[in-house]
């Protein structure tokens, strides 16, 4: 009997979904470029199970049932691309390769269609869960060629997290690099979550003066709220754990941030099709200010930077962060759905938002019972444009405004650093102002530059040029927009 799916890659994703494959019933060749490897995976997590080795791509190639299936679980990038060379004169027409890795979505697209011309149909997905959701259950976000669908579905679905309703939290998502795209947007709202996180902390240690075992305790509540989800549970369970010496763990770790890049390529984006996802954006920069260790500690002298330690009621400003935390976090995901929006349309996939929820409602990173409001939102209003605009998630905006303002202002005027908070209240006032200081700019641009401007008391669409000092010409330069 030959095998229903190839996976190459045996690092931690990779030995994990083979395993979960496994555990469903499919029968799985494992290769891995370092050989040896598969033998310590086949000795060891994989003995007994039915998984079988490959020694080389032809061997693995050989083993497994047509149309074959072979997912790739492999650093993104050009690892990827060597091994689709290598694969493709040994493959037949209409076999099918997945990327199950963190790719740059273009690259998906690209795939896609230099595969189809070869005959061979390519998946782009996303997987999200780490370790634990690779091996009990992902969230996986598959796009590309289509017609590969109906064949990896039954492999992907079994495999994939599900819903408390039994729903597989994985779909097809649309054509090209699609599904790519849309794990991009997850992991910049996974960047996004976590940097309001950690400014939710140094608020309550640097700004309230509560210790571990509090934030500990009140992180544990918030997950019994509308905050339940993933993030929030391991963030109680870190703030708890204690070394060797009986001492906060977390304390003792460097505050450098690392990044592997599908935050900034999701700021990127947002820039390129002009969305203003500003939190996820901050969020990316957070972290860049944080990798500037040297350079903090000797501006930090230089400026005697302290935080001013926060008066009042601790119990009545842990509630005010909790719902400045909330507010800031539906902004959030409203940003990152604006986003998908704009490049469903841009690039006519067509995407469905309700199932894009359903699809990060468990397993992945930033699964949360919030996803499931975000689900019914776009369920009952799939034309919604701002996920603010939702009953329900516009209710907890107003409930929570007071609070949300209350925090940010405290924040600054006592010395925390908060961007995301700050830049999630301040994108919501803006973008609920029918008049912007914008007119002023337009003045400027026409000023030093005639680029023109439109008129409040004219219709849109006919541009106007001042010659404002009355020393330039009247030609106006052209109009356009980016
Ligand atoms: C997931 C994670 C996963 C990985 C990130 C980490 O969805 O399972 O997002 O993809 O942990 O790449 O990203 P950074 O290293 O950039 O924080």
């Amino acid at each position: 009997m030959k095998g229903d799916i190839g996976v190459i890659g045996l690092a931690v994703m990779g030995q994990n979904l083979i395993l979960n494959m496994n555990d469903k019933g499919f029968k799985v060749i494992a290769f891995n470029r370092t050989i040896s490897k598969v033998d310590d995976f086949l000795n060891g997590a994989a003995k007994g199970t039915n998984i079988i080795g490959a020694h080389s791509l032809q061997e693995l190639v050989d083993k497994l049932e047509k149309p074959r299936k072979i997912m790739l679980m492999v650093r993104a990038g050009e690892v990827v691309d060597d091994f689709i060379s290598q694969l493709v004169p040994l493959l037949d027409k209409d076999d099918i390769i997945i990327d199950g890795g963190n790719a740059n979505f273009p690259d998906s697209t690209r795939r896609t269609h230099e595969l189809a011309e070869k005959g061979i149909r390519f998946v782009g997905a996303g997987v999200s869960g780490g370790e634990e959701g690779a091996r009990h259950g992902p969230s996986i976000m598959p796009g590309g060629n289509e017609e590969a669908w109906p064949y990896v579905k039954p492999i992907l679905q079994a495999i994939a997290a599900k819903t408390p309703e039994g729903e597989p939290c994985c779909n097809w998502v649309g054509r090209d690099g699609a599904g790519h795209f849309v794990k991009m947007v997850h992991n910049g709202i996974e960047y996004g979550d976590m940097q309001l996180i950690c400014e939710a902390y140094q608020f309550m240690k640097d700004g309230l003066g509560l210790d571990y075992q509090q934030m500990h305790e009140i992180f544990s509540i918030w997950n019994r709220t509308e905050l339940d989800s993933y993030l929030i549970e391991i963030t109680a369970d870190i703030l708890g754990f204690k070394d060797e010496n009986g001492e906060p763990l977390v304390e003792k770790i460097l505050d450098t941030a690392g990044q592997k890049g599908t935050g900034k390529w999701t700021g990127i984006n947002a820039l390129d099709l002009g969305i203003p996802l500003t939190l996820i954006t901050e969020s990316v920069f957070a972290r860049c200010v944080s990798a500037l260790k040297e350079q903090r500690t000797q501006t930090g002298k230089l400026f005697n930077k302290t935080i001013k330690p926060i008066e009042g009621n601790k119990t009545e400003w842990v509630e005010a962060l909790r719902e400045a935390l909330l507010a800031s976090k539906i902004i959030s995901y409203a940003q990152g759905f604006m986003l998908i929006r704009e490049a469903s349309e841009n690039h006519d996939w067509a995407l469905n938002y309700g199932k894009t929820a359903l699809l990060w409602r468990e397993g992945c990173i930033i699964r949360s019972a919030f996803l499931g409001n975000i689900r019914d939102a776009y369920e009952t209003n799939p034309d919604l444009v701002f996920l603010g605009a939702d009953p329900y998630f516009k209710e907890i905006i107003e409930n929570c405004l007071d609070a949300w303002r209350k925090v940010t202002a405290k924040a600054i005027e006592c010395g925390i650093p908060m961007p995301c908070m700050t830049s999630a209240i301040t994108f919501l006032d803006g973008y609920t102002s029918e008049r912007l200081p914008a007119n002023l700019l337009q003045a400027q641009r026409d000023y030093f530059g005639a680029h023109t401007y439109e008129r409040t008391d004219k219709p849109r669409g006919e541009f106007f040029h001042t010659n404002w000092t009355g020393k330039g010409g009247d030609t106006a330069s052209t109009t356009y927009d980016i």
